[in-house]
């Protein structure tokens, strides 16, 4: 079966209002359950969601305010909530081995004691994780505080998520799960939908970009070469916007990004096309095709100076860390520092208030990774050999790229919460091989 392009309407994801709210808590309750979508026009497509939302559903926090989140799991599988990107006691990092079992329940409590953020929530039960999530097990968390607010960056209906990843189908429309995927999974979803339109007014429009794929990497471009203004990534707002052509991201990772549509007359569409791992000569791929199709009034705007970010603290430790998958067979293992990961094991002992910098090497030849790490905002001081001074990745970043043979240095200073916590590749697939570690915090 071909599946038309930009056929469907790319939906907003839905914002949920807490079931309750006390003083500064906000409550909300998700039951994790298979529905039926329409992915591809005509096809109802089983998927595992948060109380049905294809794509997620969308928490939008504050800084400050607590947010309490019951997570009962009505799926075969089991499941552990992890919130990718939060500052969050050990309890409720939903860390691989911390299942909540079918049938069963667990409350998170999200303290929100951190700055502004892009963040999501997905399934992280070890070796489950990569499936529930190729099945549609994530959602959106946008963590927003006063500063950001007092901006003036566009709002309201002009500020949303997408969440961009690849899939694969079978003739009946249902999803095709195999591990370590890579090349079968060809239909790109945004929000959910198989190479949606999404009609915008001649204005500007924040969008977070959220790469949720299990294992694919974008390199996103606009069909016409414009810019768009970066202004945010992972851990929220950069110091300044970074105007450019063209936004990457690696599984895991955001982007947050301004386009201008004010320069295109009424009727004009411009896709977002992406241009990784596309060989020479071959047109890059469709993604998402935007439709001027309104003019609107546009008080937003894009201030020069966006935030200061602290100030790097001296580091006092240093580590190495290598990724390394087993590049030849189909069901190889992952390693970090050669070990396949081992949840009664701790790698890493770190004090606490420490700061530390960590060189992280992808010694494969042809396999790229990224890494993250749970608990902190990291920043990258170099990628191989060479400072990080200017572009995204001088923002508080949890996920950060590693190509074959790169090597990255990146600090963070390990404060607030004691405890277990991992630190592993967010190709997924690859987590699953074992391709993760344990830092405790003591
Ligand atoms: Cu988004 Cu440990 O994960
Ligand atoms: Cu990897």
């Amino acid at each position: 079966t071909t599946i038309p392009k930009f056929a469907q309407e790319m939906p907003v994801p839905e914002t949920l209002k807490p079931d309750r709210i006390s003083g500064t808590t906000a409550y909300y309750s998700f039951e994790m359950q298979e529905v039926e979508t329409e992915i591809i026009p005509g096809k109802q497509t089983t998927v595992r969601t948060f109380d049905g939302h294809f794509p997620g559903p969308w928490i939008k926090a504050c800084s400050g305010h607590r947010v309490v989140v019951t997570q009962k799991n009505n799926l075969p599988s089991p499941t552990s909530i992890h919130l990718h990107g939060g500052h969050v006691p050990e309890s409720s990092d939903g860390t691989p081995m911390d299942l909540i079992q079918p049938g069963g329940e667990k409350t998170y409590t999200y303290p929100n004691s951190q700055p502004n953020a892009n963040l999501w929530f997905h399934d992280h039960a070890h070796h489950v994780e990569s499936e529930n999530v190729f099945r549609g097990l994530t959602g959106f968390y946008t963590l927003m505080d006063l500063p950001e607010k007092a901006l003036g960056l566009p709002s309201g209906a002009y500020d949303l998520p997408i969440a961009i990843r690849d899939a694969r189908f079978d003739d009946n429309g249902q999803l095709i799960y195999q591990m370590n995927d890579f090349r079968g999974r060809n239909v790109i979803l945004a929000n959910g939908k198989a190479w949606p339109y999404f009609e915008v007014a001649a204005r500007k429009y924040r969008f977070r970009l959220y790469n949720t794929a299990n294992m694919r990497f974008f390199t996103l471009k606009l069909s016409d070469g414009s810019t768009v203004q970066q202004i945010g990534g992972d851990g929220g707002l950069l110091e300044a916007p970074v105007t450019t052509d063209k936004i990457s991201i690696t599984s895991g990772e955001r982007a947050d990004v301004v386009i201008d549509f004010s320069k295109y007359p009424v009727g004009t569409n411009v896709e977002i096309v992406n241009t990784e791992n596309v060989p020479a000569g071959v047109p890059p791929t469709p993604v998402l095709q935007f439709r001027v199709t309104r003019t609107a009034a546009d008080y937003s705007k894009v201030p020069a100076k966006l935030r200061t970010l602290p100030a790097l603290p001296a580091p006092t430790v240093n580590r190495n860390v290598v990724l390394r998958v087993d590049e030849n067979s189909a069901d190889g293992m992952g390693y970090i520092d050669e070990k396949v990961y081992d949840h009664t094991r701790v790698d890493n002992t770190i004090k606490y208030g420490d700061t530390e910098v960590w060189t992280v090497s992808n010694v494969n030849q042809r396999v790229p990774h990224n890494f993250h790490i749970h608990l902190v905002q990291f920043r990258v001081l170099e990628r191989n050999g060479v400072p990080v001074t200017s572009g995204p990745e001088t923002g508080l970043k949890d996920t950060v790229r590693l190509m074959p043979g790169e090597k990255i240095k990146v600090q963070a200073t390990f404060t607030g919460y004691r405890g277990k916590y991992v630190y592993h590749c967010h190709m997924f697939d690859h987590a699953a091989m074992g391709m993760m570690a344990t830092m405790e915090v003591v």
